[in-house]
C-alpha cells in the first residue's frame, strides 16, 4: 500500500486562488486512479474562512493538541472529510486561518509555520505515516524542513520521502534572519541552509534537502536553472539537477467541461457551432452590442507583470483602436494594470469589459463564448488557462516559454492536415502579440479553417492521463530501495 501526503495551501474546491489550487484539487484524485485500492491519498491544508459551511458540516473531528512555535503554543484542531477516495485534513486555528483571505498578510510566514508544524505534528496522532509527503511552493516548504530538522531523528518520520514541488519560483518565502529562530523554530545552525541574501528563503531551504525536486513543466525545468528565470536560485538549483524535474500539469476535465450546465449552452466539438448561442449570451450580460460575427478575444489572469500585461495593455489597445474586434479581460492584480484596463473599457465601451475580479463561473462563461484567448506570458511555470481554453475551442495565442511552450504548438498545415493548438509567438514584444492577433484575425475570416482549428484545439489531451504517471514512476523510484 502507497501511503502519500499532499502538503499545499490551496486545494479546490475548498479554497483557491489559482493554478496551485487547481492542482492539488486534481492531481491526487488523478493518482488514486491510478493506484486504485493500492494506495492511501491524504491531502492536508489550513481550515480557512473560505471553505464553505456544506464542507464544514460535514467535518470529522480527527484530533486536538498544542503546536510549539519556537516560545509559542498555539491550539491546533484537525477536521477530515472524504471525498471521491482522497482523505482532506483541515488544519485549524482560528486565529491564523479564520480571516478574510487566504494570503496577504504580515504573518503569513507565522501561520505557514504553523500549518507546517502541525501537519507533522498530526502524522502521530492520526497515526499516518506516508510513505511520500509531497509539499508545494513556500508555503508548504517547512514542512519538507521540519521533516529532516526537527523530526528527522524519530524513525517514523525518518521513513517518509519528500518531494518540493515548485509551482512558480518567484514567490520564495523570504524572510527577516531574526524569524529563523523566532517564529520558524529553527536553530542558528541552519542559517546557511536557509540564509540568502541578509535574509532566510524557506524555498531553497527546502529545495536542498527535500529528495526530489520538481517543477510543472519541463521548459521550466530547464528555465530556473538560468539566472534570467531563476530569481536568485538558480545556482542552488544547478547544484541540485539531479534531482530536478518538470512535469506538465493537467486540467480536471470533469470540472472544466463545455458539456455540462456551467455554460450557457453546453457543447461538445461536434456541437462546436454553439459556442455562438455562448457568445451571444455573454455579450448580451456584459452589454457589449451582440453580434456572433464579430471575433470574441479573451484573458483570463492575475494581473501582474510576469503574465505579460505590459505586452497585453499595448496591444490590446491597438487591437481595439483598429479592429472590429471584442475583447474580455477577468482578473485582479497590480494596480497599474487594472487601470490600463480599466482606462481602455473607457476608451472602448463598445468593444471592450475589463473585469476586475476572480469568478471562477463566470470564468467557465467566458471560456465557453470566447473565439480566441491570448496568454503573452513573460514568464509561465506550466499555466492551466490555456489548456482550458483549449478544451472549450476558444484558440490560445501564447508566448513560446515554460508549459506554454510544452503544451500548445503553433498551428501548421502539413500533408493537408492542420497541426499543432494554437498561435504561438517568441518575442516579448507588445508588436509580437499583434502580429498574431492579426494572423488570428485573418483565420477567424475565413469560417470553415477556424472552425477546424477550434476542433482541434478541443481534441488536445490535457487531462492529467499523460502526467500522473509520471508522478507514479517518481513515487515508485523514490519508494524502491534503490532509489532508482
Ligand atoms: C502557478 C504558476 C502557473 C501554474 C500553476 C499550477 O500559479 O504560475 O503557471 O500553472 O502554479 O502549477
Amino acid at each position: 500500500m502507497k501511503k502519500i501526503l499532499y502538503v499545499a495551501a490551496e486545494c479546490m474546491p475548498f479554497a483557491a486562488t489559482g493554478g496551485l489550487g487547481d492542482v492539488i484539487g486534481s492531481l491526487p484524485a488523478a493518482l488514486k486512479g491510478i493506484y486504485g485500492k493500492a494506495a492511501d491519498i491524504r491531502v492536508a491544508l489550513p481550515l480557512y474562512r473560505a471553505v464553505d459551511t456544506s464542507f464544514r458540516e460535514v467535518l470529522s473531528k480527527e484530533a486536538a493538541f498544542t503546536v510549539r512555535l519556537s516560545w509559542r503554543n498555539q491550539s491546533c484542531s484537525v477536521w477530515s472529510l472524504r471525498r471521491e477516495g482522497i482523505l482532506y485534513y483541515f488544519i485549524d486555528n482560528g486565529y491564523y486561518f479564520d480571516r478574510q483571505d487566504i494570503y496577504g498578510y504580515p504573518d503569513d510566514g507565522e501561520r505557514f509555520a504553523f500549518f507546517s508544524m502541525a501537519v507533522l505534528d498530526m502524522l502521530e496522532h492520526v497515526d499516518f505515516w506516508p510513505d511520500i509527503l509531497h509539499a508545494h511552493d513556500w508555503q508548504g516548504a517547512l514542512a519538507v524542513l521540519y521533516r529532516f530538522l526537527l523530526y528527522g531523528r524519530r524513525a517514523e518520520y525518518d521513513g517518509i520521502k519528500t518531494i518540493f514541488t515548485i509551482h512558480n519560483i518567484e514567490y520564495q518565502g523570504r524572510f527577516s534572519l531574526p524569524m529563523l529562530e523566532d517564529v520558524f523554530a529553527l536553530s542558528p545552525i541552519h542559517t546557511d541552509l536557509l540564509g540568502w541574501k541578509e535574509e532566510i528563503n524557506l524555498m531553497q531551504g527546502a529545495m536542498i534537502l527535500a529528495d526530489q525536486i520538481t517543477t510543472v513543466s519541463p521548459t521550466y525545468a530547464a528555465e530556473i536553472l538560468t539566472p534570467a528565470f531563476g530569481h536568485g536560485l538558480d545556482q542552488i538549483l544547478r547544484e541540485h539537477t539531479a534531482k530536478l524535474s518538470g512535469i506538465l500539469n493537467g486540467i480536471d476535465y470533469v470540472y472544466y467541461d463545455p458539456a455540462d450546465s456551467a455554460v450557457s449552452l453546453s457543447y461538445t466539438k461536434e456541437t462546436i457551432y454553439r459556442k455562438r448561442e455562448n457568445k451571444l449570451a455573454l455579450q448580451n450580460s456584459l452589454g457589449l452590442p451582440t453580434s456572433e460575427n464579430v471575433p470574441l478575444f479573451s484573458v483570463i489572469s492575475r494581473l501582474v507583470g510576469h503574465k505579460g500585461c505590459d505586452l497585453l495593455c499595448a496591444a490590446a489597445r491597438r487591437l481595439l483602436a483598429e479592429q472590429d474586434a471584442q475583447l474580455i479581460i477577468l482578473g485582479t492584480g497590480e494596480a497599474q494594470y487594472e487601470a490600463c484596463f480599466r482606462e481602455l473599457e473607457k476608451s472602448f465601451p463598445e468593444k471592450m469589459r475589463a473585469l476586475i475580479l476572480y469568478d471562477r463561473d463566470l470564468s467557465k462563461k467566458i471560456y465557453a463564448a470566447s473565439d480566441f484567448f491570448i496568454m503573452p506570458s513573460i514568464s509561465e511555470p506550466c499555466g492551466l488557462s490555456q489548456m482550458i481554453a483549449c478544451r472549450y475551442g476558444a484558440i490560445p495565442i501564447v508566448r513560446e516559454t515554460g508549459g506554454l511552450a510544452d503544451s500548445i504548438k503553433n498551428f501548421q498545415t502539413e500533408n493537408g492536415r492542420i497541426q499543432g493548438c494554437g498561435l504561438v509567438f517568441q518575442n516579448d514584444h507588445a508588436d509580437a502579440l499583434y502580429e498574431k492577433i492579426a494572423e488570428a484575425l485573418d483565420i477567424y475570416r475565413n469560417t470553415t479553417l477556424y472552425r477546424q482549428m477550434a476542433i482541434q484545439s478541443m481534441e488536445q489531451d490535457f487531462s492529467w492521463n499523460a502526467s500522473a504517471g509520471i508522478y507514479a514512476a517518481l513515487y515508485q523510484r523514490l519508494c524502491s530501495p534503490q532509489k532508482g
